[in-house]
């Protein structure tokens, strides 16, 4: 029997994104009730630079809250959580107000400031401390460009938190630091889930900045009075800690247990794995993937990044694709369809042809924001096709980079379930099998962190006994698909090749990117 109104339970879930918030509104037994969607501005003020007002998230996401309850109607509201973008440092004054924009996880004005943190604290002793280097996407090198280059406005800091973190504290009036998302700080023991006091001491930077740890699926805060009334929501409704938009993912993947991977294909690539400890990449001089703590309790994941995965078969697109789009237009298709069949008609390897994804520099495993991107072994015979299946077959080699990179960190993986909109293409989902050579289990469900998130907010309320128990009670599956063997093997070849491409070309990468 259908519930409806208000015997209906259900749970909210917000994703503070890059570009806007989308709210979720579940039943608990996953089925979607209603989804609202706010965009807000992304501004970049100088080269490399990349901020957002947190004024814009908050308007946005009161917006989205209401509009999803409205188009809900009555139901039995249980809970709400936030997933957000990582990274982000939103500076408080006194008041709670910004003293400026916040610098979010895009950002990469930080490089010196990075190296100011590998020498202060050490590299391989911040390394084992926080459980990653300081890299300009995290948040602390951020903290310390302001502290660097705007002293003055530093002078008034005296709260910092994460995006969603704000978001939080601005719905339930209680300030807390989440600990998926406090991961990625830089400044978090990812070991025993506490502040790293004795780096920030080394650092110089005052503690009580941040507020106290608080778990994912705990209640952080109840929603306000004021809230309420501009909302809809619930007075005293639970709120809790929620996640990393990373970690939600997890969850609304169901990669909650040992064993479990996720690939995702979006515009950038990311190979996601449950740890049942800290483990770090040890495989190079730095740590090629990242360890953070996940929002399942006493457990962690490790995550390797392709900086432009669905971006790199848009780019194609825009820059080849006029044909298909024409033919889209005319019949009513999608333009990616046609091109995903024209890169169909063309066998696994491209006749000789590898694309390297690299038109946005690469994270794992090289860590170089100077590699580029091109295809190698181009001659007159290949066609448009195969530019487009050397693209997507490049993405895939350049995710099987980061699950080696997870597999030589000692994570176990023996599922892995793939996500994201480049898997809706059939031929990128069996490429992805063949190269990765692994079964490949696509979820059936996309509502990805926003869903994570009202899983943590239900086992808050209380609703779920615990994560993986909302995960079985939720999360599902599209049928698996089988590596194909005869592709295995051609792949195995390539991708020994396509390793082998970014070191020959790394002087003349770094040579052109200085130009
Ligand atoms: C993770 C990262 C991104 C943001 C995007 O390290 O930088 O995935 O979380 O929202």
């Amino acid at each position: 029997m259908q519930l409806k109104g208000n015997d209906m339970e259900t749970l909210l879930g917000l994703d503070l994104g890059t570009t806007g918030v989308k709210a979720v509104l579940t039943t608990r037994e996953g089925q979607i009730v209603a989804t609202a969607t706010h965009a807000y501005p992304l501004a970049h003020p100088a080269p490399g630079w990349a901020e957002q007002n947190p004024e814009d998230w908050w308007t946005a996401t009161i917006a989205a809250i209401r509009a999803c309850l409205s188009s809900a109607g009555p139901t039995d509201l249980r809970g709400l959580a936030i997933s957000g973008q990582m990274h982000g440092a939103v500076l408080l004054d006194g008041e709670g107000q910004p003293v400026r924009p916040c610098i979010i996880w895009a950002d990469t004005r930080s490089q010196a400031e990075c190296d100011q943190m590998m020498a202060t604290v050490g590299a391989e002793h911040l390394i084992e401390r926080v459980g990653n280097p300081a890299l300009p996407g995290f948040t602390a090198p951020k903290i310390l460009w302001v502290r660097n280059h705007e002293p003055d406005t530093w002078a008034h800091v005296r709260r910092i938190l994460l995006p969603k973190d704000y978001l939080r504290w601005r719905l339930t009036g209680v300030a807390a630091s989440e600990i998926s998302d406090a991961a990625g700080t830089c400044l978090l023991d990812i070991a025993q889930g506490v502040w790293a006091t004795d780096v920030m001491a080394t650092l110089d930077l005052d503690p009580s900045l941040f507020p106290p740890i608080v778990g994912s699926a705990a209640i952080a805060g109840h929603i306000t009075s004021a809230v309420a009334a501009s909302t809809g929501l619930p007075i005293d409704l639970p709120v809790a800690g929620g996640g990393a938009d990373n970690a939600c993912a997890a969850v609304g993947a169901g990669i909650v247990t040992p064993g479990q991977a996720l690939v995702s294909i979006g515009t950038s690539g990311v190979v996601l794995a449950y740890s049942a400890s800290p483990a770090i990449d040890r495989g190079g001089p730095i740590p090629r993937a990242h360890t953070f703590n996940h929002a399942v309790p006493d457990a962690w994941y490790l995550m390797g990044v392709t900086q432009g995965a669905g971006l790199s078969l848009r780019w194609a697109r825009d820059q080849f694709g006029a044909a298909e789009m024409h033919d889209a237009h005319a019949s009513g298709r999608n333009e990616y369809d046609l091109i995903t069949a024209a890169a169909a008609t063309v066998s696994p390897g491209s006749e000789g042809l590898i694309f390297l994804p690299y038109l946005q520099g690469e994270r794992t495993p090289i860590l170089d924001a100077q590699a580029r991107g091109g295809w190698i072994g181009l001659t007159a015979r290949h066609t448009r096709a195969h530019l487009y299946r050397a693209v997507m077959e490049g993405v895939a080699f350049s995710l099987r980079d980061s699950l080696e990179v997870l597999r030589s960190a000692g994570v176990d993986i023996r599922e892995l379930r793939a996500t994201g909109g480049g898997v809706r293409s059939a031929l990128w989902r069996q490429m992805l099998a063949d190269v990765l050579q692994m079964p490949l289990t696509p979820l059936a469900i996309e509502e990805g962190p926003a869903l994570g998130a009202a899983l943590l907010a239900g086992v808050a309320a209380g609703v779920y006994p615990t994560i993986p128990a909302a995960c079985a009670q939720v999360v599902r599956t599209s049928p698996t698909i089988m590596p194909d063997a005869l592709a295995v093997t051609t792949y195995a070849r390539y991708y020994a090749i396509y390793t082998s491409l970014y070191p020959a070309l790394r002087p003349a990468m770094h040579a052109l990117s200085a130009e």
